[in-house]
């Protein structure tokens, strides 16, 4: 049974609610008992703890602390009658420990250090970026692209990745499909130290050469060590700079900023990405990026009217029906025109 997605570090948009802005009180924990008591007696008393300090999420992250506690993934795999024994003095105060780092409106992702992305678990660590459930959907939509298109098919495929944060883009393609190499890079030693981690717990190392890369300051470094990629995965920072101010605090105080701000129009990553995806794309590989909603449309035109070696071909929507993803394709050039026609 996989973790399911709360919205503490969860879903990127939908800004009102979803990345307000609250205001964080300062609290404290509640005394711990005297005497033992069961793990859904701390459940229970946490989770009014939550409810009355604000905390979002009361029952996931309850539910998730103490699954993590009793050595399972979601609380619904483990026994009733685990959840009706007495906690060991032991695990009882690391219940306070993990339920007062949530209290202090740290993500359950890194209270209990791991996270489920598709089919992997991944190590998670603050201020390294949490995987959003919306990301999964772009690694089905680049798997599903890659089948129907048989785009490098025929020879040793590799993918690039900008801003891979824990890995998880990368690290599921390459557990999806044995064959593929991949390349990832981020701007973020901590993002780049944690994907090599993944990698290794999940075996997938030999496959994977990350590096330690800002692609708006390193360009040539970036290019001298990405070429005749088939595809270019990126779930960049995206974010308006003005909707920094309204993000939620499991966000804004726990999450690296460069993760998700995208300059003034979201747009600062994304035009790196395609003004250099000619030099790094084999013909006719392609550039798979997850957006802002508001993006596509600026996307296709600034492309058509500034990368002339790139083509856009189609918008694809999410789940909730809003446009989220842009593929984009490496159009053949004249020369290589004039070589098909020799
Ligand atoms: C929204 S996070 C996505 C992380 C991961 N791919 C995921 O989907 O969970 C964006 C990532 O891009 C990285 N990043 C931001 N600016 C960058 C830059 N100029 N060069 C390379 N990486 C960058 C950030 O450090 C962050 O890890």
């Amino acid at each position: 049974m996989w973790r399911r997605c709360l919205s503490a570090g969860c879903r990127r948009f939908g800004l009102k609610g979803i990345w307000g802005s609250h205001a964080v009180r300062r609290c404290s924990a509640p005394a711990l008992p005297a005497g033992r008591i069961t793990a859904l007696q701390a459940g229970d008393l946490w989770r009014s703890h939550f409810v009355e300090n604000g905390v979002t999420e009361p029952d996931h992250s309850t539910h998730y602390i103490i699954a993590y506690l009793l050595g399972a993934k979601t609380i619904e795999s483990l026994e009733q009658g685990k959840l009706t024994e007495l906690l060991s003095r032991e695990k009882t105060e690391q219940m306070w420990q993990l339920c007062t780092k949530r209290l202090s409106r740290m993500p359950v992702q890194y209270v209990i250090e791991e996270w489920d992305f598709r089919d992997l678990t991944l190590k998670m660590r603050s201020p390294v970026f949490i995987p959003r459930p919306e990301t999964e959907e772009l690694v089905e939509l680049v798997l599903r692209d890659l089948e129907e298109t048989g785009v490098g098919a025929d020879e040793q495929r590799t993918c690039l990745e900008v801003g891979c944060g824990s890995g998880a883009i990368s690290l599921s393609l390459l557990n999806s499909l044995p064959q593929l190499k991949a390349i990832a890079v981020d701007q973020s030693q901590a993002a780049v130290d944690l994907t090599r981690e993944n990698a290794s717990r999940l075996g997938l190392q030999d496959r994977l050469q990350v590096y330690h890369i800002d692609v708006m300051k390193d360009a040539e470094t970036f290019l001298s060590l990405c070429s005749s990629v088939s595809a270019l995965v990126s779930n960049p920072p995206y974010l308006f700079s003005e909707d920094m101010m309204t993000l939620d605090p499991e966000i804004s105080r726990f999450e690296d900023h460069a993760a998700l701000d995208g300059g003034k129009d979201g747009l600062r990553v994304i035009r790196q990405i395609l003004t250099l995806a000619p030099q790094i794309l084999s013909s006719p590989g392609r550039v798979y990026l997850e957006v802002d909603p508001r993006h596509p449309t600026l996307i296709r035109r600034w492309v058509e009217a500034n990368v002339e070696e790139m083509h856009y071909v189609e918008t694809q929507q999410d789940i909730t029906g809003r446009p989220r993803f842009c593929i984009l394709q490496k159009e053949k050039s004249n020369k290589d025109h004039k070589l098909d026609l020799d």
